[in-house]
């Protein structure tokens, strides 16, 4: 029925989303991983299907049902993800980035699981930092030519506009979504700071599918502008 009655603002565009945590292999039995849900994902993903795009979700490890329409790549890693994502982002005329990558990976993933040598010392885990995925994006060519338009989404425990605008210049995309606190993990209600050139504007406490119809809204008008 929501798909029936929403406005089809999206027809004709490639919506590309990344949801969830990334998992980072420590061995073959552990890894480290965040708290991320995917909710919001899966939402944004469910409501620019409902709005007549093609979907692409590439998700991460997360239990969330695959909405109905849309074609869902599962990955672990951040590099996983970023294979995926370079993949599809060929096709895709919108890119938005709600996974929770993982900033760092262990530096070496044993092949073998881990085992306690009866000495009681402790594994030390070197880490190295993670591709950005949502940067990379936003560094092509077709996203520096208008043809891929790119959101970001941030969360932050402190200084919400602030960080946002800083990592909506640095990521180098037009649009950047901050997550009011409090934390917004798993979740089913979220409240939404809208950042991009002309200022902010905040997206008042609502479920997150109800967010993500309203960020589908604004994503189309910001199309509309940038297209005409
Ligand atoms: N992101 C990404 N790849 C990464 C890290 C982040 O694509 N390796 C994307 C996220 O999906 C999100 C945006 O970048 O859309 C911001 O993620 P966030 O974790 O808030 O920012 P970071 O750049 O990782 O900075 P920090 O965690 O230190 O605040
Ligand atoms: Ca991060």
């Amino acid at each position: 029925l929501e798909a029936f009655f929403a406005p089809k603002q999206l027809v004709g565009e490639h919506v590309l989303v990344t949801a969830g945590p990334t998992f980072e292999a420590i061995d073959p039995v552990r890894g480290i991983t965040n708290l991320s849900s995917g909710k919001m994902g899966f939402a944004i993903a469910r409501a620019a299907r409902a709005a007549g795009a093609e979907v692409v979700l590439v998700a991460g490890p997360v239990h969330q049902p695959t909405p109905r329409g849309v074609r869902r790549i599962d990955v672990v890693s951040a590099q996983d993800m970023l294979a995926a994502v370079q993949q599809e982002a060929e096709a895709a005329t919108v890119f938005v980035a709600t996974a929770a990558v993982a900033d760092w990976r262990p530096a070496r993933s044993a092949t073998q699981k881990i085992k306690k040598d009866g000495s009681g010392e402790v594994p030390s885990l070197g880490f190295v930092e993670n591709p950005d995925i949502l940067a990379s994006v936003a560094r092509s060519a077709r996203a520096r030519d208008g043809q891929l338009y790119c959101v970001g989404f941030a969360a932050e425990s402190e200084d919400l506009l602030a960080h946002a605008r800083a990592k909506r210049e640095r990521k180098g995309v037009p649009l950047l979504v901050g997550n009011i606190g409090p934390a917004t993990f798993g979740r089913d209600d979220n409240a939404l700071l809208l950042v991009d050139a002309d200022g902010h504007r905040e997206l008042p406490r609502a479920s997150k599918q109800a967010l993500a119809q309203q960020l589908v809204a604004e994503i189309a008008t910001r199309l509309r502008h940038t297209r005409s």
